[in-house]
């Protein structure tokens, strides 16, 4: 079944390609000064502490003609400060990876990767330039990889970033990634257990050297990606982190009706040894060159620079895993498309007081996918709805010199959508929960519950397209030996608009507000672009008792018109 005839002429008058956007004209009429790069933005929470931090760039480079080709590359030795502290990785308080980079001339958005010693440590998306150029910045908190920021050995750092040169499309990407450390000035005399960095993380990745990025990519609903990876004896927690990004014909999947291009459900799957250990619906990330080139500039959508990872709980499978011997680590795309880039690392604890742990599984739930789709009659305006749910749990214990411990892993999630004429309607909630108990009695060691909910929406009028994007995310954590925060939520909703001028022009704006409430700190930003210029932006840290009511729903609500003053 094909598109509607009219939807599809709807979307590819929609869909000019991001490089012929902005005519010289409508950028002399802004307010953006011709001669400088605009800069992009995403917005997030600012990442720092009190104390004095070290810097070292650990990579600088430009990405031309860099399609398939090896990635740039620069041998990796722990910054000189971290050296200085004592060189443990629990002397890190706090690691950020800052990614900067410029580009001008005509050029198409991008996907990059960033791996330290074959594990991934940031994965994003380049920003398309206006004519006048492009600029923006990134920082990710990598504290959760100071075992690999503070192993001597010379591990690769290696950065990927597929781009084509030609007479059109001429922008060259240039790049600088610079690591901050941030160093306890007493480091903690006794980590705690399994909830402080891994002390070891393994590559599920593919080796250097090679052509492409180390990713896996995976062109269709029967590609697997696998590699065999062997494990300390003496691991006592196990969590696979993934990274996924879906581009060419499945970079808009959300987007899909049922019967075209497989559909709107899409799930990652990870296996161990053949035995489905976890799946994940993804967060629908928009490219900044997605659906509509202009919405998302200059503040790109939720996620695009700075890609979110899912970590499945591994501990309940460590079992089978401790023998020494390789275990097949494998990923798949549930009715996937050319193409999806899926890696993982392994994080993994070890016990201190042995060389050998013993594990058992001892539960175990994995029923099907519930998938339903449906059309109504009527032939004028059909309305497509498709559900999708999924639930992975397993129970397993773990002997090691901190006890038999028994953790109990659950994902789940639901995803519902509905796509009319004008309207498309998607939401997808993911909950996973992490609880260890102690066998002996000694009650929860850690636990960890989060709820996921990711609203996306658009509305298509005669002139004039809205798309509306929300991640809500809480966790709740406890435990003697937990040092997460207890309290973590993050409600972030993007509303953007794009409208036909009389005369063939375009203006658009976007609304974003943040609000990060942990019981560590809060970040509250509420920012507003028309065209290329911010019109308002307000940010505090304050923390505020009540707010707590306005949801995704309340903040949409506040949808900016337009032509702001
Ligand atoms: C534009 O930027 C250039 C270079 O930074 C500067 O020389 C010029 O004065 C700026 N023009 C305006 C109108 O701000
Ligand atoms: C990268 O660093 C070099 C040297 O400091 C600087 O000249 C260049 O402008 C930087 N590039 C970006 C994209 O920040
Ligand atoms: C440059 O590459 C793009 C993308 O492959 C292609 O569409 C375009 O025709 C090419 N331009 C020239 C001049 O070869
Ligand atoms: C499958 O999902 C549909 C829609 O959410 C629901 O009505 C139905 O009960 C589910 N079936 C099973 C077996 O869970
Ligand atoms: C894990 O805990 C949840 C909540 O108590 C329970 O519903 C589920 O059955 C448990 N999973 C297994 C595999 O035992
Ligand atoms: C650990 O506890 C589980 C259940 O609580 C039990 O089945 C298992 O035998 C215990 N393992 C050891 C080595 O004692
Ligand atoms: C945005 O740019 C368009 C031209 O593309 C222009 O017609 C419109 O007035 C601009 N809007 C604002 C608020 O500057
Ligand atoms: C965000 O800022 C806009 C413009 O200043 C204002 O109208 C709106 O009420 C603000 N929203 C919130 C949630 O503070
Ligand atoms: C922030 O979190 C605290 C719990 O730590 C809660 O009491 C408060 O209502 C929350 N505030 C907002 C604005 O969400």
């Amino acid at each position: 079944m094909a598109v509607p005839c009219i939807r599809l002429a709807l979307l590819l008058c929609l869909m000019i390609p991001a490089a012929t956007v902005a005519s010289p004209r409508s950028l002399r009429k802004s307010p953006a000064n011709a001669s400088r790069p605009t800069a992009f933005f995403e917005v997030d929470r600012p990442l720092r502490r009190s104390s004095g931090r070290c810097s070292t760039l650990l990579l600088s480079a430009s990405f031309g003609s860099t399609f398939d080709k090896p990635p740039a590359t620069a041998a990796y030795s722990p910054p000189r400060c971290l050296v200085k502290a004592g060189g443990r990785a629990s002397d890190i308080s706090l690691a950020v990876l800052e990614w900067r980079a410029a580009c001008r001339g005509a050029q198409l958005g991008r996907i990059f990767g960033v791996w330290l010693g074959g594990a991934e440590l940031l994965r994003g998306s380049t920003a398309a330039p206006p004519p006048n150029g492009v600029v923006w910045s990134v920082s990710k908190d990598v504290t959760k990889y100071a075992s690999l920021l503070a192993a001597a050995g010379k591990p690769t750092f290696a950065v990927y970033l597929g781009n084509l040169v030609n007479a059109t499309l001429t922008g060259v990407y240039h790049a600088n990634v610079t690591l901050h450390l941030y160093l306890r000035h007493t480091p903690p005399t006794k980590p705690p257990p399994a909830t402080a960095p891994a002390d070891l993380i393994v590559p599920v990745s593919r080796a250097l050297p090679l052509d492409g990025g180390l990713w896996f990519p995976i062109q269709s609903a029967a590609g697997v990606a696998s590699k065999s990876v062997a494990l300390p004896s003496n691991a006592y927690r196990a969590v696979l982190e993934l990274y996924v990004s879906f581009h060419q014909d499945d970079e808009l999947w959300y987007k899909n009706q049922p019967g075209y291009q497989n559909g709107p459900f899409r799930e990652v799957t990870a296996r161990v040894d053949g035995v489905l250990a976890g799946s994940v619906c993804p967060f629908p990330v928009i490219y900044p060159g997605g659906i509509y080139p202009l919405l998302w500039r200059p503040i790109a959508p939720i996620g695009s620079f700075n890609l979110p990872t899912y970590d499945i709980e591994l501990t309940p499978f460590l079992g089978n895993l401790l023998d020494g011997k390789a275990h097949e680590l494998a990923f798949a795309v549930t009715n996937a498309v050319d193409v999806w880039y899926v890696g993982a690392n392994l994080h993994l604890w070890l016990d201190p007081g042995g060389t050998a742990t013993t594990a058992g599984l001892v539960s175990y739930v994995a029923p099907p996918a519930n998938t339903t789709s449906s059309k109504s009659a009527d032939p004028v305006d059909t309305h497509y709805h498709a559900t999708a749910n999924r639930l992975v749990s397993a129970t397993g214990w773990v002997k090691s010199s901190y006890g038999n411990i028994t953790t109990n892993a659950t994902r789940t999630f639901a995803l519902d959508y509905l796509l009319t004429f004008e309207t498309l309607d998607l939401t997808i909630v993911a909950d996973t929960g992490v609880v260890a108990t102690d066998g002996a009695g000694g009650g929860v060691l850690y636990s960890a519950q989060t709820h996921g909910n990711f609203p996306l929406g658009w509305v298509y009028q005669q002139n004039s397209l809205t798309v509306t994007h929300g991640l809500e995310e809480t966790t709740v954590a406890a435990g003697r030996w937990s040092s997460a925060p207890p309290y973590r939520s993050l409600r972030t909703t993007q509303s953007s608009l794009v409208e036909d001028e009389e005369g063939g022009g375009k203006s658009w704006g976007v609304r974003q507000t943040y609000r990060y409430n942990a019981t560590d700190g809060c970040y509250f930003r509420n920012v507003t672009s028309s065209n290329y210029s911010v019109v308002s932006d307000h940010s505090n840290e304050l923390c505020m008792k009540g707010a707590a009511s306005a949801g995704v729903g309340a903040v949409t609500a506040a949808l900016p018109a337009v032509n702001l003053p």
